[in-house]
């Protein structure tokens, strides 16, 4: 289990915040940025990016997430999201993250870089659905 001293999260945060200012986010204006920390202490941030094609929009998390994956990096120890209002990830960014990891740290933060929640991918998503329910086989 991860223990994260003051620093570290003051630290996820501002990174977080940065990458919050290179949202692109000409449709909500809801600029949304995230810090991903992997097992080896490797960083990637993330921030939405939006699209004329609303559904087509990716969320921060998520850009977080793929850029890591896509880097190699699969193990997580904590992911940072910062939302104008301190707002929650989306059911399908917790999902992902579910894929990598339950017991991710997951720390929510606002626009003014104040830290709102610390939770985990499990509390976030109770009963997911994951990689072992496909080791099940009708017959
Ligand atoms: N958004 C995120 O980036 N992460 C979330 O967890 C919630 C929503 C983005 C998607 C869209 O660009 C904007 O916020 C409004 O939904």
């Amino acid at each position: 289990m991860i223990v994260l001293t003051d620093q570290e999260r003051r630290d996820l945060i501002d990174l977080a915040n940065e990458a919050r200012g290179r949202a692109y986010a000409p449709y909500s204006h809801y600029q949304v940025g995230a810090a991903l920390r992997t097992s080896t202490g490797r960083i990637f941030t993330g921030a939405n990016v939006e699209n004329a094609a609303y559904p087509t929009a990716m969320c921060a998390e998520r850009v977080a997430v793929f850029k890591a994956v896509s880097e190699g990096e699969r193990k997580f120890e904590v992911i940072v999201v910062v939302t104008p209002n301190g707002g929650s990830p989306c059911g399908g960014c917790r999902q992902v993250l579910a894929e990598f990891g339950l017991d991710t740290i997951v720390l929510i933060a606002d626009g003014q870089g104040r830290l709102i929640r610390e939770t985990t991918v499990r509390d976030l998503l109770p009963d997911a659905f994951g990689p072992s329910d496909l080791k099940f086989r009708d017959s």
